[in-house]
């Protein structure tokens, strides 16, 4: 089932044409780095997390990291809007979840600075939701996926330093994704709200005490909270 809805750097929220029944096939990722322990007894305990730089197709699309839920998964959105109430969920669907995973190794060095290295790659996953099915009486689950956008910083690839791209989720094989011009959209409204650089980290609660102990917040971000009212629960 094929539903098209409003996205994208003007819309509301996520989601470009998606195919509702999403079906992950794994590409090669070109630079993995799995780290082995080796135990006392002399045995190679699991691997860490595959961890993954950027990797490109040689016309400059990004390969889809498709081990991404193997990552640190930071938090997850539900219906959130930015224009207008109500606007994510229109159109006979439930609010949507986004949820937001970053690679191992960059989650770790933001534990440790309170900033994203070079090469960091944020994946959020977009899933519609239901409010009835098996047991639920009250409340929303996720369900299926509709999309991915996908955020890169990459300081010899990129002038800005940091790109983005947007995926379907689609039936077969996921395409490369091109990368967003960078008029479009995503960056100016990333770079104008976000709280560390170009990211949403007001909304990852475990990484906004990292920041805050780290003092890495944008001057911008600090100043809007100061002039705005206390999110209250
Ligand atoms: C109007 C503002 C706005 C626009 C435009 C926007 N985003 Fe975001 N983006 C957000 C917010 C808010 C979050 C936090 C979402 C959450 O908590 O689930 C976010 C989170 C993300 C994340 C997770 C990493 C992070 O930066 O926190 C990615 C990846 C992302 N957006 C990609 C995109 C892409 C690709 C586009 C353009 C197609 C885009 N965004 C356009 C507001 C925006």
């Amino acid at each position: 089932m094929q539903r098209t809805f409003k996205t994208g750097p003007s819309g509301p929220g996520y989601a470009p044409a998606m195919n509702r029944t999403a079906a992950l096939v794994c590409f090669g990722i070109a630079a993995m780095a799995g780290v082995a322990d080796v135990s006392r007894a002399g045995q190679a305990a699991p691997a860490a997390a595959a961890d993954a730089a950027p990797a490109y197709t040689a016309d400059g699309k990004l390969v889809f990291p498709s081990d991404y839920r193997e990552w640190i998964y930071l938090s997850s959105g539900l219906g959130m809007t930015y224009t207008r109430p109500g606007a994510a969920g229109s159109g006979g669907m439930g609010p949507m979840f986004t949820n937001v995973f970053v690679n191992p190794s960059s989650y770790r060095a933001f534990a440790q600075t309170g900033k994203w290295p070079d090469k960091t790659v944020f994946v959020l996953e977009v899933r519609d939701s239901a409010d009835h099915g098996s047991i639920v009486k009250g409340g929303r689950y996720q369900t299926g996926t509709m999309g991915y956008d996908v955020e890169v910083k990459d300081e010899t690839r990129f002038p800005e330093h940091w790109r983005f791209f947007t995926y379907p989720a689609p039936d077969g094989p996921m395409p490369a994704g091109n990368p967003i011009p960078k008029d479009a959209g995503c960056l100016a409204c990333h770079s104008k709200n976000a709280a560390v650089e170009n990211t949403f980290v007001q909304f990852y609660p475990t990484l906004l005490e990292i920041a805050k102990a780290k003092g890495t917040l944008n001057p911008s971000y600090v100043h809007a909270e100061e002039a705005a009212p206390t999110a209250t629960p």
